[in-house]
């Protein structure tokens, strides 16, 4: 029986600036996302005859709220010559290391990789464009999972354009185990309190989007200048999570004071992450960190930034 592992990184956000709204009720968004080595292993294979998902970690759903479960879901539905030919079992089995409810997209990186599974699994032949249309159904960071990396994602996440790799930046990633923010939440507080600064105008959204394209962030990438990556690091829902849960806010000065260059909220939060000028300087932030949250709710991760997303790493 063919099966394959995949690694699904997780993902942060440099930059997360809400726009205005869409006709379709999402957010009009203008973000840089960034894949980190931090991630999950799925294995996927032919077996039963229904989707079944294993995963030891007791947050993460077994059903259809869970995008794994969906994305076979999506694929029986679009291609159901191959569930035909394979079978609707599949079998996923997930080693969860991506903090849930995080902001992380571990969710969504666990889907893409289903995706990616599936089309080997059942001999689609789609490629990474056709893969990232389908993503696109499923959740708006889905598309960008698939091909991880660094990129501009705008539209309502899912339409990228590459920006050039970031790999081996240090990165710690801090979350408390026992806080979970809805990702719904977030932006419906964040239209509640600041709807009225959206740009209504499509051409207006449009043109702050190709503002933020030739901005100092993205020049920043472009030259793999840290420095100038680390000073204009932003998250517009940062507005939202951090008055809504001062402990965020805390973690937040706690990294800046313990030596990051840079500190943000990634996504909807609440994860907090931090570039740092070294590994050996990212296990001194996290150290000084740790000893300020005493008391085992406080997850640390020290992790590198990554150029690619979903990856086969085992086929057999
Ligand atoms: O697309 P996804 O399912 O990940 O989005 C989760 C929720 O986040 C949406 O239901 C919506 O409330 C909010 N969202 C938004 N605008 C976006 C992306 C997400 O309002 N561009």
């Amino acid at each position: 029986m063919r099966s394959y592992t995949l690694f699904a990184p997780a993902k942060i956000n440099l930059y997360l600036e809400i726009l205005g709204d869409r006709p379709d009720g999402f957010h009009a968004l203008m973000m840089v996302m960034q894949s980190v080595a931090l991630g999950d292993r799925l294995s996927v294979r032919c077996h039963g005859h229904e989707p079944r998902i294993l995963c030891e970690h007791p947050e993460v759903p077994r059903d259809s709220s869970n995008l794994a479960y969906r994305a076979v879901q999506l694929m029986a539905q679009r291609f159901p010559d191959g569930a035909a030919k394979h079978g609707l079992g599949v079998e996923i089995l997930i080693e969860k290391h991506t903090p849930v409810a995080a902001g992380l997209a571990g969710g969504s990186s666990n889907g893409a990789a289903v995706l990616v599974g599936l089309n080997l699994l059942w001999d689609l032949g789609l490629t990474l464009p056709e893969l990232q249309d389908l993503a696109a159904i499923l959740g708006s960071d889905m598309p960008f999972c698939i091909s991880g990396g660094t990129a501009i994602a705008t539209g309502r996440g899912e339409v990228l354009s590459p920006l050039p790799d970031l790999e081996g930046i240090a990165v710690v990633l801090g979350k408390f185990r026992s806080l979970g923010v809805s990702t719904p939440w977030a932006y419906q507080t964040y239209r509640q309190q600041f709807g009225h600064t959206y740009l209504q105008d499509p051409q207006a959204q449009a043109a702050r989007v190709q503002q933020t394209h030739a901005g100092p962030l993205v020049t920043a990438i472009a030259h793999g200048d840290l420095q100038g990556i680390a000073q204009h690091l932003h998250n517009d829902l940062e507005k939202v999570v951090l008055p809504a849960h001062p402990p965020v806010a805390q973690l937040r000065r706690a990294f800046a004071e313990a030596g990051a260059i840079g500190v943000m909220m990634s996504g909807s939060g609440p994860t907090v992450f931090a570039l740092c000028t070294s590994p050996e300087a990212a296990h001194r932030v996290r150290d000084r960190v740790a000893q300020q949250f005493p008391g085992g709710d406080l997850g640390l991760w020290v992790t590198t930034l990554h150029n690619s997303g979903i990856q086969v790493i085992q086929s057999t």
